[in-house]
């Protein structure tokens, strides 16, 4: 699993939280559509120090208390062994203190194994999580994603992955969901015309290209070896609305068999909040840092990992210097798909 965010979640991903902010409406909706019951277990997977959501999950405290005032209410945290799960623990129990009072817990594992006993959880939600593959689908030679490749082999075999085990995540969730329930995913995702983060048509540089030019050079240069330059492979997949939606359209699988519906989707765009910033102010050096430091968030691991720390790091200071020699040429812009989903039987 060649997955682990840096240290400073929230501090370095104010995209992440204004994508939770966008979902915001959806899973309020969630709750309110939540039949009257004595307790309900709420569940954010993938959450990683959950401070991008402290917000989202004080408001749905708040409204489901307010429609149901007699429910116990408890926010389960959930992300891998390996995340910061001190600070995920701290960061939810901010929900504590007023009412209602969750009972607040952190599951520490991974979302591809079953978390929580059958037809527990009333509302699941997760948040720009759900595109990390579960297994390497094999070698990618020509780039560090596949996605920004031209490399159709490894394409047909990276879309089988995500496809497997996105249904392998609704199936686990589908178990897990109460009847009833509602599921919100917030992924990241790949529109209609191939726009995905990082990628944004054309309008900026595409940002897995340019992380792909960097780590070429550095086996030019002979700083790595070419055997660890295939190795560097960004393991995730922004699947399509059709692709999201398809365990959910074939009455064969295995979620829907568990009565998981789908109720809603829609794709929503969010604009790089570093950009706009640097739109205002001009400040380059923020603007550099700030956005080198959020794709170093999610990308260091996959560098890191084959290479080491200290060659990881030379990654980010070029890219840095990149992004500060032309700004203008900067954006990393999120592409997101929303998915209500419902356990009906
Ligand atoms: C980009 S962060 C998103 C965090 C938060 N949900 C948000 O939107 O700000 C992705 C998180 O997914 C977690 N993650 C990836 N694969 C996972 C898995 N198999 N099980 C649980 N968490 C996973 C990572 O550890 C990371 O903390």
């Amino acid at each position: 699993m060649a997955i682990a965010m840096t240290t400073g979640y929230s501090a370095q991903t104010e995209g992440a939280r204004l994508c939770i902010d966008a979902a915001s409406d959806w899973a309020l909706t969630c709750v309110e559509q939540l039949t009257n019951d004595c307790s309900h277990v709420l569940m954010d997977y993938g959450a990683a120090d959950g401070g991008t959501a402290v917000g989202l999950w004080s408001q749905v405290m708040d409204r489901l208390h307010q429609r149901q005032p007699k429910a116990h209410l408890t926010l389960i945290g959930n992300d891998l062994p390996s995340n910061d799960n001190v600070a995920l623990a701290e960061n939810i129990a901010k929900q504590l203190g007023r009412a209602p009072n969750p009972t607040v817990l952190v599951s520490a594992r991974s979302f591809y194994e079953p978390l929580v006993a059958p037809e527990t959880v009333s509302f699941g939600f997760s948040a720009t999580a759900m595109h990390w593959l579960s297994e390497s689908p094999g070698p990618l030679n020509t780039h560090t994603h596949v996605l920004a490749s031209d490399d159709k082999e490894a394409l047909a075999r990276f879309t089988a992955q995500a496809m497997k085990d996105w249904a392998s995540i609704l199936e686990l969730r589908s178990v897990e969901l109460a009847v009833g329930g509602r599921l919100l995913t917030v992924n990241l995702s790949r529109d209609e015309e191939g726009r995905y983060l990082g990628h944004n048509g054309g309008v900026t540089r595409n940002v897995h290209d340019q992380l792909h030019q960097i780590w070429r050079s550095l086996a030019d240069e002979g700083v790595i070896s070419e055997e660890i330059y295939r190795k560097g492979t960004i393991l995730n997949f922004y699947k399509s609305p059709d692709e999201f939606m398809a365990p959910l359209k074939d009455k064969t699988s295995a979620a829907y068999l568990n009565g998981l519906r789908l109720v809603d989707e829609r794709t929503v765009y969010v604009p790089c909040p570093y950009r706009k910033r640097w739109n205002e102010d001009a400040d380059t050096a923020a603007f550099a840092e700030g956005l080198m430091a959020t794709i170093r968030s999610w990308s260091r691991h996959s560098f890191a990992s084959v290479a080491g720390d200290e060659t990881a790091d030379l990654v980010y200071e070029r890219l840095k210097q990149r992004i500060a020699a032309s700004p203008e040429e900067w954006s990393l812009d999120y592409v997101e798909h929303h998915q209500i989903m419902e356990r009906v039987a």
